[in-house]
């Protein structure tokens, strides 16, 4: 496995639409290991998930964990989720303001509004379809990376960019 470079923000990756995956190249060991690496770079990180376009791919393919993560002391755990060909759908219309970070825009955090409850679509490590409901934190990070998969950071979901701030202060 390896540990993969983290575009930031200013790299035209992070603003461009990540590829479905077709089915039958799930399995094949380039995505499998593929998969691997993302896995182990958004852990080396300590990110709670990380999108295909933040290393520099433009496939349809975020990983999503969170295990007593020191980034999110306050978060609860996640179990290890590989989402490809995401659709998500909100199952509430309210949303929900929270603190974000993420690892192509490192050292910030900002207030960001994301709906409560939404429902996921997607397809697993193995091809299988995957079809669940995530509320609260869970729903956050499904729509903070699947956000990531069409372009868009956090900071365009943000009300105003008074709540950004660096971490340290
Ligand atoms: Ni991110």
């Amino acid at each position: 496995m390896a540990i993969l470079k983290v575009a930031r923000l200013g790299h035209p990756v992070l603003r461009q639409r990540a590829l479905p995956v077709e089915p039958e190249r799930i399995r094949t060991p380039e995505m499998q290991r593929f998969i691997d690496d993302m896995i182990e770079t958004m852990r080396e990180y300590d990110g709670a998930g990380l999108a295909a376009n933040q290393v520099h791919t433009l496939a349809q393919v975020a990983v999503i964990e969170v295990l007593a993560n020191p980034r999110y002391p306050e978060a609860p755990e996640i179990p290890l989720t590989v989402v490809i060909n995401p659709v998500v759908t909100p199952l509430v219309e309210e949303q929900e303001d929270g603190w974000e970070g993420c690892l192509s825009v490192p050292d910030m955090r900002g207030v960001v509004p994301r709906f409560t409850a939404v429902r996921l679509q997607c397809l697993d490590r193995e091809g299988q379809r995957v079809d669940l409901v995530a509320k609260e934190f869970f729903a956050r990070v499904i729509q903070h990376e699947t956000d990531h998969l069409n372009g868009i950071v956090y900071l365009d979901r943000m009300r105003g960019l008074s709540t950004l701030s660096h971490i340290a202060e």
